[in-house]
């Protein structure tokens, strides 16, 4: 099906409008009815342009039915400039079958394959896209960090500025993903004295000016909730996110994606695991999944006020 019946837009004017007024649009990752409901609420609510984004691992567990079917449920319009994004698609194939099914934008992750093979593989999707007025977005560089096969990488190899423009102008794509020191999930940095790499940031966006940069693996990991889950019997230690003073200054220098799960990830664990140990007699799901769908609702609403500054752009 075609993503516009669906209400849905790409991220191209998205993108332009986030560039011209310094804000970056959020790519908040989703996985059931409970995580969509709690990010297009807050996405609504704030006034704010959002990135549905969906792994090949989560599209696998919802099945692409139920999947378009919650997505058609939303009744979108495209004033609200909602985007549904393939994230980290791993091959040609993905991509191509996100797209049959009516995502208005994909990922191409080829970053750990060759710089010839992410080219022309990029490419390849981009072409394709192009026919469908579809985004794409491929990375250069590759972020550490375990997520899922795609985004296993066990180094980081941050993105060479030197490489961005051939990059870009190679494989027509309309955004790019780059690594200056985020990674994915909770445990990202050894030390709250760990910077991202804004010297890296700078060089590649005097080589692109204007041209939407993206930021992977860059929730902040609230302490609130990390506290919450190991206080009602979770055991996570030492997770360390990306400090929003960070992000915001990345958002300054032409960031104008930035893409959060595993906050999500712990607000929801948070708000279930306190529901379950408070009221020990309640077995009905919907009353602990609607407690981590409000933790949810509240981080994404945090994080569009003060991290992406995207409030009120719709
Ligand atoms: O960047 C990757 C996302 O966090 C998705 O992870 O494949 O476990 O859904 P997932
Ligand atoms: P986090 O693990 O930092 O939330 O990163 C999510 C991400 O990059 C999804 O593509
Ligand atoms: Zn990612």
């Amino acid at each position: 099906m075609d993503y516009k019946d669906f209400g849905l837009v790409n991220t191209k004017d998205i993108f332009s409008d986030a560039i011209s007024k310094h804000y970056a649009v959020p790519a908040f990752n989703f996985y059931n009815m409970e995580t969509l409901s709690a990010i297009v609420s807050a996405a609504r609510d704030t006034k704010s342009p959002v990135i549905l984004a969906v792994s090949e691992s989560a599209l696998e567990y919802m099945g692409s039915n139920l999947l378009m079917g919650m997505i058609w449920g939303l009744n979108i319009k495209p004033s609200e400039k909602i985007a549904l994004h393939l994230d980290h698609g791993g091959s040609f194939e993905s991509c191509v079958n996100a797209i049959k099914l009516g995502f208005s934008s994909v990922m191409i992750d080829a970053s750990k394959k060759p710089f010839n093979t992410n080219v022309n593989l990029s490419r390849q999707v981009a072409d394709f896209a192009q026919q469908f007025d579809v985004s794409v977005e491929a990375e250069l560089g590759t972020l550490s960090g375990i997520e899922d096969e795609n985004t296993n990488s066990k180094d980081s190899n941050y993105t060479d500025p030197n490489d961005v423009v051939n990059f870009v102008n190679a494989t027509n794509i309309d955004s790019l993903a780059i690594a200056i020191g985020t990674s994915h999930g909770a445990y990202k940095r050894k030390s709250d004295k760990e910077e991202l790499r804004f010297d890296i940031l700078e060089k590649i966006s005097q080589e692109l000016p204007e041209f939407p940069l993206v930021l992977h693996g860059a929730s902040s990991i609230p302490k609130k909730f990390v506290n919450m889950i190991n206080e009602y019997g979770g055991r996570i230690s030492d997770a360390r996110g990306i400090p929003a003073e960070q992000l915001k200054r990345a958002v300054k220098m032409n960031i104008c994606k930035i893409n959060v799960d595993s906050d999500s990830r712990l607000a929801f664990t948070a708000g279930t695991r306190k529901s379950l140990f408070t009221e020990p007699e309640n077995f009905n799901p919907r009353e602990f999944l609607t407690s981590g769908m409000k933790n949810i609702y509240e981080n994404c609403v945090e994080e569009i006020k003060n991290i992406m500054n995207s409030e009120n752009k719709i």
